[in-house]
């Protein structure tokens, strides 16, 4: 039943989005917005009127402050120095604060943020690198920021134990040296911790191997809910917190190249979230910590909250292509987006098509911290 649910939503999402970048072109993209909201986040396919399509108009990315497609690849180095005993210095400036986003059309949401975007920036170091995080919180309510990784308990950001709760106005900074490698996440601890957690407090956390990973198109992935009438219950999900944007805009990659995405799930009050890809399969790093695949030729994977991984996958043939919850409760609620596969020559018009440039292609090959070491013996090394 859920297969054939899913299967008819899907066809009928892709015709939606053909008439969506038509009408995006235009710049028809101001009208949708208050039948959205009072539509709710259905999908409803059988009618041809625009105002009740949760695909159409545009979320104003501009004024949100964060747009999900450049969110996959923004990866935050921090500013780097060096320690007099050679290691790096990374240090982050983190500001909490209360903001209204929009993450449907028309749909708002009041968010509580790190530096203004949900998910916080995607912080990114090198395993062994000296983090150094200045956290200020403007916000108003106590919050903290809860790394996953090796610290001790005055740096864990949990109430009660070393700074605890930061209060409205307060600051701390929080120190600590990066390990293991892997795909991690912060977020903040303060309680009621589902409430905190909800709200939009939350990033990537992405501790790179020494040695460096295959070079590949890299992708930061974060997958959210949002419960925008408080009853415990989410009523919009994503990837990336704007619900559909990828189906909007398919993610441009190219046929035959390595991409490889770092998974996250934050999503509160649905214990599993999930991910499936379309017409080809994947190898999962889980929590990112080793460098040979613990999962191999898989196509979904499951994450509990917090939980996280890495994919690295191929796409074969040009073509457009979903990915998206394998729950079609999430799927139909905005969980769903497309790759744009296109040839070498086709690249240029598949990024041009969703407002991308070359800046944004540098950025997907370029993400990671150190450059790639092709020792074979490097797979007998612990990760930590
Ligand atoms: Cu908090
Ligand atoms: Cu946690």
């Amino acid at each position: 039943m859920l297969r054939a649910a899913l299967g008819s939503a899907a066809g009928l999402v892709g015709a939606a989005i053909v008439e969506q970048t038509a009408i995006g072109q235009s710049g028809n993209n101001g009208s949708a917005g208050h039948d959205a909201k009072t539509a709710g986040m259905t999908m409803d396919m059988s009618t041809s009127d625009h105002g009740t399509n949760m695909l159409m108009g545009q979320v104003n990315h501009a004024k949100n402050g964060f747009d999900p497609l450049q969110m996959l690849v923004d990866w935050d180095y921090g500013t780097v120095s060096t320690l007099p005993d050679e290691r790096t210095l990374r240090e982050y400036e983190i500001v909490a604060f209360d903001r209204e986003i929009e993450i449907a059309p028309g749909v708002f949401f009041n968010a509580w943020t790190y530096n203004g975007r949900v998910p916080g920036p995607s912080l990114r170091c090198t395993e062994g690198d000296l983090v150094r995080i200045h956290f200020v919180n403007a916000g108003s309510h106590p919050h903290t920021m809860h790394f996953h990784g090796f610290h001790n308990a005055e740096m864990d950001g949990i109430p009660g134990v070393g700074a605890g709760n930061i209060a409205p106005g307060q600051e701390i900074t929080y120190e600590f040296e990066a390990a293991p490698y892997g795909c991690h996440l912060y977020h903040c601890h303060v309680i009621p911790l589902k409430r905190h957690l909800h709200k939009g407090l939350y990033g990537a956390f992405i501790i790179d191997p020494k040695h460096g990973r295959p070079p590949a198109r890299e992708f930061m992935m974060l997958m959210n809910g949002f419960d925008t009438d408080l009853d415990g219950d989410n009523n919009v999900y994503a990837c990336n917190t704007v619900g559909f944007e990828y189906a909007r805009r398919p993610i441009p990659i190219k046929a035959g190249e390595l991409v490889r995405i770092y998974l996250i799930n934050l999503t509160e009050f649905d214990p599993i979230n999930s991910m499936h890809l379309h017409a080809t399969f994947f190898d999962y790093y889980d929590h990112g910590t080793t460098l040979t695949p613990t999962h191999h030729t898989v196509d979904t994977i499951m994450q509990c909250q917090a939980q996280r991984g890495i994919l690295e996958f191929t796409h074969r043939w040009p073509g457009k292509y979903m990915f998206h919850a394998h729950q079609a409760e999430f799927t139909e609620l905005g969980w769903m987006g497309m790759f744009n596969v296109a040839t070498e020559m086709g690249f240029q018009a598949a990024l041009a098509e969703v407002g991308l440039d070359e800046e944004w292609d540098r950025k997907s090959m370029s993400g990671s911290t150190v450059p790639y070491v092709n020792n074979p013996l490097r797979l007998l090394m612990p990760a930590h």
